[in-house]
Parts: structure tokens; C-alpha cells; sequence
């Protein structure tokens, strides 16, 4: 049945492609093709026949009447359903999710990575809530460069030393503890059940794993975490259980944060770093403290948005993309025109180089948010645009602004019975982080560390180029482009946003933001359509197949624009509308496992 539907969908796609194709008359412009964030599309080296936008499918909402969970993982959306159903609010469910994805979606579900939270309650109040990762206090500028300053290739990336002191399990505690309505063993539980009966693998997971073996084995030499007892291939639909795990998510539920941070935890997680000369210590865990942080709100025409403040640069980017192209008439210009696109890649041109200038852990530097947020500093941005021709990033540095001194994540959204609604995004950073698995403790460590500017210039391992607002130092937050957001209209919940897909968050978000706001998209038809991304340097504009129609590019290389056909995906969305008549659409993204469940 699965294949009949899926040659359908396939021949549905040519169809459409063809129709494409006959309708404009011309030939496929010729664009170059790469791969993006995503290692396990990258590898399955998806068919690249030309779709016809604006849809990567035609995947329908799911509606709720009193509740939404949408996540990464059916098995995690259920679990926050069934919290809802037994009285929790939104952020009871949240934490059920952020705990069972940890368990059930290993590839970025975490307890060893951090995250932020954006949370409105149903009087219109928003809190955020920043749980990112810190670097340890034995870190320091040039630790992942060599005696002559150059960088030590993957240091920061696989293995020991490229952890950040973890966030998430200290995150769920306050949020819990502020705001929760059931008991914290009622939120651990169903976490600690699938990790000891085990969760059915989807082909997607059991594909992740299978292609992870080797790398767990060289980082992890003693141990068969994540692998068959014989280490032959996962297959889609086998059990994985998690002993160790199970283990250790008792230990939280019993002591809370005390269970992640110190004592059997933290001893395993710090006698780890020491096998593998890494450097996070047990004092660094008994020092680590989430922090509520106000939320970043503005308005786009009459929309209010909230989103997340520094350590993310996400909340400050989306809201600068936004009301730089706030002015031009996008809904006229249609959905991916030339018009259309041009400004919003010369958005993301300067948006990019503001972030790579401007951006870090607020703790540390002086971040200008109000100024880089300001509408009359937002039109000097614009001053060298023509329509003509695209801008060359050369030319474009960070803006200058009076009396300034300075793929692999996840994201669900929350809404409850009474319009309490919670995005959260969390990572890991790279699939299964550093690929290091705390010995008896069963849990993976992010690779936080690479989201640092571990040398002035010197791209991460999303491109991105950061400067001393940046720069590693001992306790320092790394930032983030991770995006949450929640829209209101009319004083009312309106949207709640999310995705993983690194730098490419940020763009995700402001598309799928505007395909509702301007081109009148429902939720799950906007998570559904094509997306693109420019991110100043490297000044190409990526895009999914399909996203831009043959005239689109056309015009857009005409005028100069470096245009490069992604041959996977952008995004992974899981979002939540509240319509008029005050149901729920949930919009699970159609890329991955993403599943809405609602009731
Ligand atoms: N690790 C991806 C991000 O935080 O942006």
C-alpha cells in the first residue's frame, strides 16, 4: 500500500514537473546543484527531476479541537498529547516531549545538549527561556587551534572536546518548576518507559544509526551504544532499548535537577570527559543554570512576534528580515517571484553579516538589539540596493550603527485547552552531536562547541562566520540561530513556528512566517512549500528543487545572483495555527518522521 502511494506521489511529481516544464515552453535553466545541511539525504542522493512549486507534497494539516503537539516524532507527539489529556498544560507537555525526544529521536532529541523556549500563556504573557549550552570553565579562545593558529581540523566538531556544558534536563526543571501543573515524575515517566520497553525505529532513525556505526565505535571504542548486539543494520521497525538511559532519566525524575548535575550523573558524564580528554569538569555541571530571559517582541505590519532574545541570533535576524521587507508589497509581487525573492535574499545578505558582527552570548558582549531592530536603522541597510543587480556580499560588512562598542536540531510546538502555547527548539548541534555517549549514562554530548567563532573568519560548520562577539571564553554561551517564535494577531495566539536546519533556521522561519502572513498560505501548506536561503557569505542563494520557477531564475541570474539547487531539504517545521473558529491546524513538516497529533 505504502509503495502503490508513493509511486503515485512520484508520478504526480513528473506529471507536475512536466506540466512545468511545457507551460513556461523553455528549457531547465542551468543551475548548479549541491547539498545542504541534511548528511542523510545528502546521502541518499535524492531524484532531482524538476518539481513544480510551491509544495514539496501535499501532506494535509491535522486538526485539534482542545490540544496540539507537534515534533520530530509520532512517539513524542503522542506522549505530549496524552500529558495534555491527563490535565498537564503546554508546558507539562513540553517537557514530556523535550524527555521523550531524548529518547525516541536520538539524532537531536536531547538531555546532553541545550535549547530555548518561548512560552505565552493564555493572558497574552510571554517568558523565554534560555537553556543553551555553556563552554566549560577550562575553555579558551585558540582551543581548537594549532601551534600555528591554524585550525585543528574536526576538533570542535566530533569527540570529546567539542561539548558544551549541557543545558536541556536544567531548562525542564525551571520551566516545570515555574509553570508546570502536573508532578515532575508524571513528566519523566513516558520517557523512561520507551527507553526501557524500547521504541519501534523508522526507516529514517534506523538509516541514521546504521550510518553513525563507525563513528560511534572510533569515538566510543568500548562501547555498543545505538548498535545491534552482532552490529549488523538497524532496520525500520526493530526495538531500540536504553537500559542505561532508562537509568539515568530515573535519576532525574527521583532528583531532579540534582540527578543530571551531581552525584551518579554527573561522576559518569565527568569521568567520560576525562577518558576522552574532554574538559567539562563536575563543577562545571553544578554550575550551570538555565536562564529566563525577556522575550524579544516587535510587530510586523499588525502582527505581534515573539520570538528569542540573545544567546539565539535567531529571534533578532527574523525580526530584522522581516521589517527590512515589510515595506514592499509581497503579497502583490506573488510567492517566489523575482521581486519577491531579490529582496528578501538582499535581506538575508545584511541580516547575516549584522549577525556575524554584532551577535553573542549578552552575558559576555554588548549586543545592540534595539538598535539592530530599529526601522530607521534597518532603511540605512538598504541604501546601496538596486533592483538592478544583486549586491555583492564583498561589499557588504555589518551595519554601523551610533555608540555601538562590539543539521542537526529539533523543534516542537505546544498549544493546550486553554490557549497556553509553547516553541521550543533544542540540538544537539550536528546529528548525534560529538557522537560521544556518556559511559553508564547512555546519553549523547552535543558538538555545541563548533557554534562558537573558534577563529576570527573561519566558517563553522554551517558556514556561518562569526568575530569576537563570538569568541570562545570560559562560562560563554554560544550562539545560536535557532528560532521560536509565536505570532499573535489581534491580542490573540496565532501561530507557534519552529525548525532545526542550523543557519537555515532562521530563513525557514521568516518564509514560513510570511506564507501565511502575506501569500495566504494555511499552516501546513506553507510548511509544505519550497524554501530557499542566502546567508551573506557564502553569497549563493541555495534553494529546494522546485522552489523558484524556470522565469524566477531566470531573471534573478540576469541580475547577477549565484543560484545553487539544493538535491535535499530545507526545514523541518512543526507548527500550529489557531484558526478563527478556534481549532488547531497542526503542521508537521512532510520532509522527516515530523508528526502532528491533536485532539
Ligand atoms: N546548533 C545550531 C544552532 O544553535 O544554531
Amino acid at each position: 500500500m505504502k509503495k502503490v502511494t508513493l509511486s503515485i506521489h512520484c508520478a504526480i511529481i513528473l506529471f507536475l514537473a512536466l506540466l512545468g516544464a511545457c507551460r513556461t515552453g523553455q528549457k531547465a535553466p542551468d543551475v548548479r546543484q549541491s547539498s545542504g545541511v541534511y548528511q542523510y539525504d545528502n546521502e541518499k542522493k535524492q531524484a532531482v527531476a524538476r518539481r513544480a512549486g510551491p509544495y514539496f507534497s501535499d501532506r494535509q494539516a491535522v486538526v485539534g479541537r482542545s490540544g496540539m503537539v507537534a515534533s520530530a516524532h509520532p512517539e513524542a507527539s503522542r506522549v505530549g498529547v496524552d500529558i495534555l489529556k491527563a490535565g498537564g498544560n503546554a508546558v507539562d507537555a513540553a517537557v514530556a516531549v523535550q524527555f521523550a525526544l531524548a529518547v525516541v529521536y536520538p539524532g537531536a532529541g536531547n538531555i546532553g545538549g541545550g535549547g530555548f523556549m518561548v512560552y505565552r500563556d493564555n493572558t497574552g504573557q510571554a517568558y523565554t527561556l534560555d537553556y543553551r549550552e555553556k563552554a566549560p570553565e577550562k575553555a579558551h579562545k585558540d582551543m581548537y587551534l594549532d601551534s600555528a593558529q591554524n585550525v585543528i581540523p574536526r576538533l570542535s566538531i566530533t569527540g570529546h572536546l567539542a561539548s558544551g556544558v549541557p543545558g536541556s534536563v536544567d531548562g525542564m526543571v525551571e520551566a516545570h518548576r515555574r509553570f508546570g501543573r502536573l508532578t515532575w515524575a508524571q513528566v519523566l515517566q513516558p520517557a523512561i518507559d520507551l527507553a526501557e520497553k524500547g521504541v519501534a525505529l523508522t526507516e529514517r532513525e534506523a538509516l541514521g544509526l546504521n550510518r553513525t556505526r563507525s563513528s560511534f565505535l572510533a569515538v566510543n571504542p568500548d562501547k555498543r551504544y545505538f548498535m545491534k548486539a552482532d552490529t549488523t543494520d538497524w532496520k525500520a521497525g526493530e526495538l531500540l532499548i536504553q537500559k542505561d538511559l532508562g537509568q539515568t532519566l530515573r535519576r532525574i525524575q527521583q532528583q531532579g535537577r540534582a540527578g543530571f548535575y551531581e552525584g551518579e550523573t554527573a561522576r559518569l558524564l565527568a569521568a567520560e570527559m576525562q577518558r576522552g580528554g574532554g574538559i567539562i569538569s563536575e563543577a562545571d555541571l553544578k554550575n550551570y543554570h538555565a536562564v529566563w530571559r525577556d522575550p524579544l517582541v516587535d510587530t510586523y505590519r499588525n502582527y505581534k512576534i515573539i520570538t528569542m532574545p540573545p544567546t539565539s541570533s535567531g529571534g533578532v535576524a527574523l525580526l530584522q528580515l522581516m521589517k527590512l521587507v515589510e515595506p514592499y508589497p509581497l503579497r502583490r509581487w506573488g510567492w517566489n517571484s523575482d521581486s519577491t525573492v531579490q529582496v528578501m535574499i538582499e535581506a538575508e545578505r545584511r541580516v547575516y553579516a549584522d549577525r556575524a558582527k554584532f551577535l553573542g552570548d549578552p552575558d559576555f558582549v554588548k549586543v545592540p538589539v534595539a538598535q539592530l531592530i530599529d526601522r530607521n536603522y534597518l532603511q540605512t541597510r538598504w541604501a546601496d540596493f538596486n533592483f538592478a543587480r544583486a549586491t555583492d556580499s564583498r561589499n557588504v560588512k555589518g551595519g554601523n550603527m551610533p555608540g555601538y562598542e562590539s543539521l542537526e536540531t529539533t523543534h516542537f510546538s505546544v498549544v493546550d485547552k486553554d490557549g497556553n502555547a509553547v516553541s521550543i527548539t533544542t540540538t544537539l548541534n550536528g546529528g548525534y552531536g560529538s557522537r560521544v555517549v556518556v559511559g553508564g549514562a547512555g546519553f549523547l554530548m552535543n558538538n555545541e562547541m563548533d557554534d562558537f567563532s573558534i577563529k576570527p573568519g573561519v566558517p563553522n560548520m554551517f558556514g556561518l562566520i562569526g568575530n569576537q562577539a563570538n569568541a570562545i571564553a570560559p562560562g560563554k554561551r554560544m550562539l545560536s540561530s535557532m528560532t521560536p517564535t509565536i505570532v499573535e494577531q489581534d491580542g490573540k495566539l496565532y501561530m507557534v513556528v519552529g525548525t532545526p536546519g542550523g543557519s537555515t533556521i532562521i530563513t525557514s522561519v521568516y518564509q514560513t512566517i510570511l506564507n501565511v502572513l502575506d501569500h495566504g498560505m494555511t499552516m501546513q501548506q506553507s510548511v509544505n512549500a519550497l524554501k530557499f536561503h542566502h546567508q551573506w557569505l557564502p553569497d549563493k542563494t541555495t534553494f529546494e528543487n522546485g522552489a523558484f520557477s524556470d522565469e524566477t531564475i531566470q531573471k534573478l541570474q540576469s541580475r547577477g545572483y549565484v543560484l545553487e539547487q539544493l538535491t535535499n531539504s530545507l526545514g523541518r517545521m512543526d507548527c500550529i495555527l489557531r484558526r478563527p473558529d478556534g481549532t488547531l491546524e497542526g503542521a508537521s513538516d512532510p520532509r522527516a518522521d515530523n508528526t502532528s497529533v491533536g485532539y
